[in-house]
């Protein structure tokens, strides 16, 4: 059974960018299956930071054919972008080696001028949303009137189809008060972007599953965004519109469970959240008392390493906190992990002492698994147990028995605490700064 899914098991941003590069050197296709530029994954290899938003991330590695699946909503012109600077990195995207999904949607200009509208709307209830167009995307395609991919083959019907979109989103912005756009100037871009894409557009639900009964290919699916964020399952409505859990790699690609035998939790050694909603072991960096600020700033970084925690697509400071234990049992049943990847264990280094929330307490009682209501879950007070921190410095080590006793202590509590065992624990940003275990 050739595939493997890779999520985020928290808030996003838990490095699974570095975990799929770590497993794409023995895929034969990487494939995107859901969000679309909101998300942000970072490689680091040799001297060069590659920071990828559309494109799987094993576009780095020679053999692996990369797709962007039909769960995915694409902006055409980023898209391009992004192979223009990958290409002038000297990376080859080819059509053979780059597939976009004939049924993927498409984010236009309308989508983007409607999602920063409606933030603006929200005041200070907004979602905190990247401002890409993301859920507005979402919503056409639920509701049955986004443009697809594939519509990029007719430059006629795609231009006619991009200038009713605008002029329906011109009559929602006009109600709001916003600034109206303009059909004649936002659409050339995207009629130049759709010449430049026509060779890419594929049936990817077709190839991949002609890939698996041919050559048995080995499909490794890279999620975006985290389960806590999944439109379903996260702290809705501070959520994403798309399903970033496992469940949203089968739709979003068009296979069936049968073939796959692994699925990989991402999860980040501490907490961190971009955007607004609950976090319930959430540090305060600003006003908390002195122990807990300086814990916060620790997590965070200052923002003079590209790995500190400042989001890779909007350049905002993530919101820190201890690890939710809590919160990662619930993404394990959510999507049936088979092994954790707990990243970043090389930050908690240098902490006196560390914590993990094993239970909430709600009014009165006490919690083992999230409530689903967002009000519920900012309510709900973390019961932390505390462990002894480290200070040796571990982002050397390569082998798991070399790490210091704390830290392989750490590790065992997340996964008794979840039920999976990690399979890889990375101590660095660069490629080979992780320690596999057996
Ligand atoms: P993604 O969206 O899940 O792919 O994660 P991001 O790329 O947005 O954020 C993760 C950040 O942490 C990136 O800057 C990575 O280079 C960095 N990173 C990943 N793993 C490690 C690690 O083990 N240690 C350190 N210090 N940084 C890491
Ligand atoms: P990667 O793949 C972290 C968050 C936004 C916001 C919410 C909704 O890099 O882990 P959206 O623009 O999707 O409508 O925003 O989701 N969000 C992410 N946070 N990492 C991401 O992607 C995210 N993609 C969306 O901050 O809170
Ligand atoms: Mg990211």
């Amino acid at each position: 059974m050739p595939i493997t899914i890779i999520t985020g098991a928290q808030w996003g941003d838990e490095g699974k960018g570095r975990a799929v590069d770590w497993l794409a050197a023995s895929a034969d296709v990487v494939a995107r299956f859901g969000g679309g530029d909101n998300a942000g994954h970072t490689l680091y290899v040799g001297d060069d930071v590659f920071k990828l938003h559309l494109i799987p991330s094993g576009i780095l590695h020679d053999r692996a054919v990369n797709v962007l699946g039909n769960g995915m909503v694409i902006n055409p012109v980023n898209l391009l972008k992004e192979m223009d600077t990958l290409a002038a990195l000297g990376l080859d995207v080819s059509p053979e080696r780059l597939k976009v999904s004939t049924r993927a949607h498409l984010i236009t200009p309308a989508h983007i001028a409607l999602d920063a509208a409606k933030e603006q709307k929200l005041g200070e209830n907004a979602i905190g949303t990247t401002l890409r167009g993301i859920g507005p995307a979402y919503l056409d395609k639920a509701g049955r009137n986004g443009i697809r991919a594939g519509e990029m083959r007719d430059l006629e019907v795609f231009g006619d189809k991009l200038h009713a979109a605008i002029r329906a989103a011109n009559q929602t912005l006009s109600a709001m008060g916003q600034p109206l756009l303009n059909a004649d100037e936002v659409t050339p871009p995207l009629l130049q972007a759709a010449e430049r894409l026509r060779p890419y557009l594929t049936d990817t639900a077709r190839y991949i599953n002609r890939r698996l009964r041919e050559d048995r290919a080995q499909i490794l699916c890279e999620g975006a965004q985290g389960t806590l964020l999944d439109v379903d399952h996260g702290s809705y409505p501070f959520v994403t519109s798309s399903n970033p859990s496992t469940g949203g790699a089968l739709i979003g690609l068009g296979f069936g469970p049968t073939h796959v035998n692994r699925v990989i939790g991402v999860a980040k050694a501490f907490s961190t959240r971009v955007g607004g909603g609950p976090m319930p072991t959430e540090l305060d960096i600003e006003d908390g008392d002195p122990a807990e600020t300086a814990v916060a700033r620790h997590l965070r970084g200052t923002g003079a390493n590209f790995w500190d925690e400042f989001g890779t697509t909007t350049g905002r400071p993530r919101r820190v906190g201890w690890l939710d234990a809590v919160m990662l049992r619930y993404s394990c049943d959510v999507n049936g992990y088979t092994d954790l990847a707990l990243t970043k264990l090389d930050i908690l280094s240098g902490l006196d002492e560390l914590k993990i929330a094993y239970a909430y307490e709600l009014d009165g009682e006490r919690l083992d698994y999230p409530p689903a209501n967002a009000d519920d879950i900012a309510r709900a007070r973390p019961v932390y147990e505390t462990l002894t921190g480290w200070s040796e410095d571990v982002s050397a080590i390569r082998r798991y028995h070399k790490l210091p006793e704390e830290a392989r202590y750490y590790i065992r509590r997340v996964e008794e605490l979840c039920g999976v065992s990690a399979i890889m624990v990375s101590v660095g940003p660069e490629r080979d700064q992780l320690i596999v275990r057996d």
